[in-house]
């Protein structure tokens, strides 16, 4: 097991790698503790829960919002939790985001923590201290930024991941690769997703560099106004896409991804954007579709990166470096209509 701590301004994340439920107890007493989780993972784990006092919430997106958050309160209240309190998320981004939520706020603030048990939830959600819920079709609308007491990773919950959520949670990593990592860029190129299911070690490996990458970024950017910005690659055109499509996450920014890769070829002379997508596609992700671009790009011109006529667009100068550009709307939707 390896022991990481990242401190950030207002508090520490102690990382624990290689551990899991039978480590929390090493820092969680059961008897002040809650854990939070989805039927999903809870069906998938009941023996690892045993012993633990633990709310189950229904599972999936749509129960990401202020009606859960009440339920939790209102049972946590029944549990006669205090300040004292521990609350643990264990799930998918949807449990860890509830979890960080509720514990801001309960009694104004309780001690929590993470173990994560999908891909995109052990390299993206539970990392940075963001957590928040959705309003209407407002995504993450409500929220706050507090950073968690520590996660715990735990690689065998992973045998019971259905394989559409490993290919969700690659394209976050695949993003990371992008931006940040040219060497691990290599190494999916040179893998697949087989090697990385089969193989314990190597998706253990694979997690540990993208948690580094993550929390180096929020380290030095923890209120987004540099570099954190770099983790939104793919991000603005894929959510506009999401919005509009029946699309998973991952599906929506790998598209928004080799959108960025071909204004990275217009803009600074990007030459790789070949190479991006045949990674995409080896990781089963869609790195094409055909959309109705004028309203994507409606939807697009809201994003929160808009500064009046002009939106900062991450763009990579080449493979594991990216970069922020400032783009002219008329330009960008120029650029999209054209694709
Ligand atoms: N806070 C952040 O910085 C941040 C970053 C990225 C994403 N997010 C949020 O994360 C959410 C997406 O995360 P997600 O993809 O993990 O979604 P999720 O929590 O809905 O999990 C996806 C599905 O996998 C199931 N699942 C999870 N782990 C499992 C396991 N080990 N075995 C079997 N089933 C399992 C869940 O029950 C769910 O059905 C979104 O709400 C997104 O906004 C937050
Ligand atoms: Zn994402």
């Amino acid at each position: 097991m390896e022991k990481r701590i990242f401190r950030f301004s207002a508090a520490s994340t102690e990382i624990h790698f290689g551990s899991g439920i039978s480590h929390l107890r090493k820092i969680a007493d059961p008897k002040f503790t809650v854990l939070i989780t989805d039927e999903n993972v809870y069906h998938a784990h009941t023996r690892r829960f045993r012993g633990w006092n633990t709310i189950v919430l229904k599972a999936g997106e749509a129960y990401k919002v202020q009606a859960t958050v009440d339920a939790v309160v209102e049972t946590l209240i029944e549990m006669e939790a205090d300040r004292k309190t521990i609350l643990v998320g264990v799930g998918g981004g949807v449990i860890t985001d509830i979890t960080g939520y509720v514990a801001s706020v309960y009694m104004r603030g309780l001690r929590f923590g993470f173990i994560p048990t999908s891909i995109l939830a052990m390299v993206d959600a539970a990392v940075g201290g963001k957590n928040g819920i959705d309003v209407g079709e407002y995504k993450n609308m409500v929220g706050t930024i507090r950073q968690p007491a520590f996660i715990l990773y735990d690689m065998t919950v992973l045998n019971s991941l259905p394989q559409v959520e490993w290919e969700n949670g690659f394209a976050e990593i695949i993003k990371h690769a992008c931006i940040k990592d040219a060497a691990m860029f290599n190494a999916l190129e040179a893998n697949t997703l087989k090697y990385y299911r089969s193989k314990r070690r190597a998706i253990e490996e694979l997690v540990q560099r993208n948690v580094l990458i993550k929390a180096k970024v929020v380290q030095k950017d923890e209120f987004e106004k540099g570099d954190r910005r770099l983790l939104n690659f793919g991000h603005t055109l894929g959510h506009a896409l999401e919005t509009q499509y029946e699309l998973l996450h991952g599906q929506a920014i790998s598209i928004g991804m080799t959108f960025a890769c071909h204004l990275s070829a217009k803009q600074c002379g990007f030459t790789q954007n070949q190479r991006v997508v045949n990674v995409l596609e080896k990781y089963n992700l869609p790195a094409y579709a055909s959309f109705n671009k004028q309203k994507v790009f409606d939807i697009l011109k809201m994003d929160k990166k808009r500064e009046r006529k002009e939106m900062n667009y991450v763009l990579l100068e080449k493979i594991g470096k990216g970069m922020v550009k400032t783009i002219s709307m008329n330009d960008l939707q120029k650029k999209l209509l054209l694709w």
